[in-house]
């Protein structure tokens, strides 16, 4: 069996190899080559209630990738939304006394976009599934399957779990205690499941185990990482069920446009966001669809696997439409060994640490200490210590201590270097290690690795200016001249000029990561006028130590990342 995307979407060379296009290349049918977009979504967040750091943290993770991908100056799409429909919303709304729609109204404005800004995130595009061009197409795409008789009514009777807006498996609930003593509940919520009996429309899911096995095996990258993968071959070695896509017991949902009685199942309805927000089903975003459809990465966490990596591909391959190229799977924030949530009162609000360490912090924090695809746990002490030792002391005083020697023995213009030593050519070989191995990391989609690849370039600065003492070199005969300044041309302008070249390295290979303090940095080297845009460096300008124009004028600057009061961190 041959799928779409198995013709459609290549990449131009292996990862982590550099190719002579700006981005991930499709083959189209007719054989020819086009550069392409790389287009990575997170979920879409149910409106129930606030965002809380574990929303923030795929939210986070797509912006650093996506950054990443932009830094490389690729064309990048990225995506993200709310969900908006179904029982879970509805009931929230409901014990709110308002209705569904002026609900999610509120959250949307009040929660879920200001915590792109508090994030800093640079999403291209925000879908929410009650916007018309959703819900048109969503019922264009569905009443095609209908068309195509890949939708019949049956009789279902089984185990609902509201929270997680899904039928249950037997393997799937475990006894409830306390409250719940004497009934199952989910496994991941924890709350009593319902037993629903409905007369609905089915999609006959059940016929695709086969050919996502295939799928599965002919292309290992589509589930990833690999423990994702297994979990979802074991799954659909069991057997698919049909599953039931309508409901008729509530309306807040898309009406099947065949039949109004009934709403579309809300898994259905939101995985569509993904196609439908670049232009599934609009004849006049045909070109659009094409240039960015099919997704290169769908960012889940692992609750919401197996819809996207079973579900999803099977809607698609159902429609005859190209498959996503990745769906990747990140663990949990965990507190007390339990993922965090809001009805666990768990829940930690992004600002809450905003507010205390800035957003570039919050995204470092996250991106570096749990590692992408496990688990981690978020502690107030951690981030405080990691925010001192790594941001402020690593590398925002090794920008403050190399920019004020500049300005020290040279009055702020940077000096022309002497002869090179191994101590350069080693630093430098640094840098184009970290570029290589970052770049790597990105494109098995670990963007934790991606940091602590480019952390070695902060480390080895520091340890190059401890070895070297440039202070102490500046007390040598000959080094400065009359007037105290430098000339330019001896070891003291060699060994500055060399770490003002790993700081704009670093600024190139943190913009992504730490957007405002790397942006920061570059107004310290000289900023736009003298370097150009920082956002239009290539990432593997960063490989080389030659970006940094002849006498350019390095500032003091503010400090990357100032000292945090104690107090405001105990007080969490
Ligand atoms: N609406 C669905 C997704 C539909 S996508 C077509 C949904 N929404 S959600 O708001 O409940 O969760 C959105 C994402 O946040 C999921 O990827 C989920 O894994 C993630 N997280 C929610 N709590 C989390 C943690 N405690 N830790 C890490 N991520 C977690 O599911």
């Amino acid at each position: 069996m041959v799928f779409q995307n198995e013709n459609f979407m290549r990449l131009c060379s292996p990862p982590g190899e550099h190719c002579t296009h700006s981005g991930p290349t499709r083959i189209n049918m007719s054989g020819m080559a086009q550069p392409s977009c790389f287009y990575l979504t997170t979920p879409i967040y149910y409106v129930n209630d606030a965002p809380h750091i574990g929303h923030a943290y795929t939210t986070v993770a797509a912006d650093v990738l996506t950054r990443w991908h932009r830094q490389r100056q690729e064309e990048v799409w990225f995506l993200t939304g709310t969900d908006e429909h179904g029982e879970k919303v509805l009931r929230t709304a409901e014990s709110k006394g308002v209705a569904p729609q002026a609900w999610a109204d509120k959250l949307v404005a009040e929660e879920w976009l200001p915590v792109l800004d508090t994030l800093d995130a640079a999403n291209d595009d925000f879908i929410r599934t009650t916007d018309e061009r959703h819900e048109v197409a969503v019922q264009r795409f569905i009443q095609r399957l209908y068309d195509d008789g890949h939708i019949y009514k049956g009789k279902f009777e089984g185990q609902y779990c509201v929270a997680c807006e899904e039928y249950k498996l037997p393997g799937d609930l475990e006894d409830g205690t306390g409250e719940y003593e004497g009934q199952q509940v989910c496994k991941i919520h924890g709350r009593p499941v319902e037993t629903l009996s409905e007369e609905n429309y089915f999609f006959p899911l059940s016929q695709y185990g086969d050919k996502l096995l295939e799928l599965y095996e002919a292309h290992p990258e589509f589930v990833q990482p690999a423990s994702a993968r297994n979990e979802v071959i074991g799954f659909v070695k069991q057997g698919l069920r049909d599953l039931s896509i309508s409901r008729s017991s509530f309306d807040w949902g898309i009406e099947l446009p065949w039949d109004s009685s009934h709403v579309l199942y809300v898994w259905f309805d939101a995985l569509l966001n993904y196609a439908s927000a670049v232009g599934l089903e609009d004849e006049s975003k045909q070109d659009e669809f094409s240039r960015i459809w099919p997704a290169d990465v769908h960012l889940v966490g692992k609750d919401i696997l197996r819809f996207h990596a079973v579900i999803w591909p099977a809607m698609l391959l159902a429609a005859g439409l190209p498959l996503p190229k990745t769906i990747f799977a990140h663990g949990w924030l965990l507190v007390g060994g339990e993922k965090m949530s809001k009805t666990k009162l768990t829940g930690i609000h992004p600002r809450e640490i905003t507010d205390v360490f800035g957003s570039d912090a919050f995204r470092y924090y996250f991106t570096r200490a749990v590692q992408f695809g496990h688990d981690g746990s978020f502690s107030w002490e951690d981030i405080a210590a990691r925010y001192n030792a790594e941001l402020a002391n690593g590398w925002g005083n090794l920008a403050s201590r190399v920019a004020a020697m500049v300005g020290k023995y040279f009055g702020g213009a940077l000096p022309t270097p002497g002869a090179l030593t191994d101590a350069e050519t080693d630093l430098e070989a640094v840098a184009a290690r970290a570029v290589a191995d970052a770049e790597a990391a990105i494109d098995r989609i670990s963007p934790t690795d991606a940091v602590a690849a480019v952390w070695t370039l902060v480390e080895a600065t520091n340890v190059y200016l401890t070895e070297q003492e440039p202070w102490k070199v500046a007390k040598l005969p000959g080094e400065l001249d009359e007037s105290g300044a430098g000339a330019g041309g001896g070891r003291l302008a060699t060994i500055l000029v060399t770490a003002a070249e790993a700081l704009r390295s670093l600024a190139i290979l943190l913009n992504p990561v730490t957007p405002q303090a790397a942006q920061n940095l570059w107004t310290i080297l000289g900023g736009t006028e003298a370097l150009g845009e920082l956002d239009k460096q290539p990432v593997a300008d960063a490989a080389a130590f030659n970006g940094l124009p002849q006498h350019v004028t390095i500032t003091k600057g503010a400090p990357l990342f100032p000292r945090i009061e104690d107090e405001s961190a105990d007080s969490k």
